[in-house]
């Protein structure tokens, strides 16, 4: 069978719904059963790194309780999960030992949501580096490719006879541009434009590594894509000219920039790099050897798509794109993030348009102000309101011949927002942090409600 059959198998009958979540953000129990250290966990003993202080030691404790998960995840009524594996958890030096703890762990999470008729979903690389392997240059190193492609071979020898719908790296944008520019992230580092150019090949040799060796480790076919975030860019009009300078923004390489929809997806997806990413990165973009750009490009199955909001843009009086800014009345998350529910429809389109591939949207959510109120209820009214109107984009986005398979709603659990540590609520589920107790907000019940209705 082919791999796009798997898909088709996969999907054929059904549309996937969803919730997602990634390892150091919920599982916790960063040093037991032999998990070694990751660059986040280091990252968030820094002074001032994380807002206060706030570590993923215990997160959601989701190590512990991903029964009472997966059984909240039934009750929900999804039919499918994703989430990541912690590499330092498998393989707690990056290389080398695999610790078997880690991979039950792992292996039984499947089993429990097949028998939960919940279609596990794998991320390869959600961010949480082996502190090891940043020791031997991390991302600058071009070995990081043969470690990558390795650690994806045990996953696929042990989980590839259960797991059908693999993603090898999320959001390779944020991996080099806020780990590696900004310094936002883990390692927090500000790297200079031709380290992090030498680090962005790097990644998509590792990608296409881990692609063959998932398809060559898994004893049954898989299916197997990028997770890229998505900036998306939304046309102030419905006249062709708007929608052009959309489209043309949404691709346009920014120059010194890894925040961008071109620049990983392109050399994946199309096999080359934009012509912008070239020029102004010299000469190390020539280390590239030969062959690397086939590995980059092996063949995948889907893209999969993180997109929270987007830009308007309308065509200028040259024809350019010109950003116009959201007015006052634009909807607000907890994060500041704009609610903009279109940004789904024409991120998926533009998308679709540039690569042809079909799409599985991996992440999609907003933050809120969330509490227990004294009903002892947690009501999100806004949550739910994002919910309607961004699916109703992506119904939209389907009833116009975009080849979209699935909806994975960020995220299932309240849980450690990165450096925002616990102050970004995402989840449809509430967590007290200190209890662990999960309450199931109003928008789970929504959500509930929704994918009943469509089934
Ligand atoms: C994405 C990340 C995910 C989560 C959401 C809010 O960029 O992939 O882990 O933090 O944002």
């Amino acid at each position: 069978m082919s791999s796009r059959s798997v898909l088709d198998e996969v999907t054929g009958e059904r549309f996937l719904w969803g919730t997602a979540t990634s390892a150091f953000q919920i599982e916790g129990a960063a040093f037991e059963d032999g998990k070694g250290p990751s660059i986040w966990d280091d990252f968030t003993r820094v002074p001032g790194a994380v807002r206060n202080g706030h570590t993923a030691d215990v997160a959601c404790g989701h190590y512990h309780r991903w029964r009472e998960d997966v059984a909240l995840m039934k009750r929900i009524g999804v039919n499918a999960y994703r989430f990541s594996v912690s590499w330092p958890r498998v393989r707690p030096g990056g290389i080398g030992k695999v610790n078997q703890k880690g991979l039950d762990f792992y292996s039984r999470l499947v089993d429990a949501l097949l028998d939960a008729s919940i279609e596990p979903c794998v991320t390869l690389y959600h961010w949480d580096l082996p502190r090891e392997l940043y020791r031997r240059g991390g991302w600058r190193n071009r070995e990081i490719a043969d470690w990558f492609a390795e650690y994806t071979a045990v996953l696929g020898r042990t989980l590839g006879d259960r797991v059908r719908i693999w993603m090898t790296i999320n959001e390779p944008q944020m991996v080099i541009g806020l780990g590696y520019g900004e310094g936002r992230h883990a390692p927090g580092e500000r790297a200079g434009l031709r380290d992090r150019t030498a680090m962005v090949n790097n990644l998509l040799l590792a990608h296409g590594r881990a692609v063959q060796a998932l398809r060559a480790s898994a004893p049954e076919p898989v299916a197997v894509g990028l997770a890229p975030h998505v900036l998306g860019k939304i046309p102030a009009s419905d006249s062709p000219e708007d929608v052009r300078a959309a489209h043309q923004a949404m691709f346009e390489q920014p120059e010194r920039s890894e925040i961008s929809n071109a620049l990983f997806s392109d050399p994946v997806l199309l096999g080359r790099f934009p012509e912008a990413s070239v020029a102004a990165r010299g000469p190390a973009g020539e280390e590239l050897r030969e062959n690397d750009l086939s590995v980059i490009a092996a063949p995948t199955d889907f893209v999969a798509l993180n997109i929270y909001g987007g830009a308007v843009v309308r065509s200028g009086a040259e024809g350019e794109p010109e950003e116009v800014p959201h007015g006052p009345n634009v909807g607000l998350t907890s994060f500041k993030w704009p609610v903009t529910p279109e940004s789904l429809y024409w991120g998926m389109r533009f998308f679709q348009e540039r690569y042809r591939v079909p799409i599985l949207i991996s992440e999609n959510g907003m933050s809120n102000n969330d509490w227990v109120h004294e009903d002892g209820a947690v009501h999100d009214p806004q949550r739910i309101d994002f919910l309607q109107r961004y699916l109703e984009q992506l119904e939209r986005a389907r009833r116009d011949g975009i080849d979209c398979r699935g909806y994975f709603h960020w995220s299932l659990l309240d849980n450690f927002e990165w450096g925002e540590g616990y102050t970004q609520r995402f989840g449809l589920v509430y967590v007290d942090f200190e209890t662990q107790e999960r309450i199931p907000k109003d928008s789970a019940h929504f959500y509930r409600d929704f994918i009943a209705s469509r089934r």
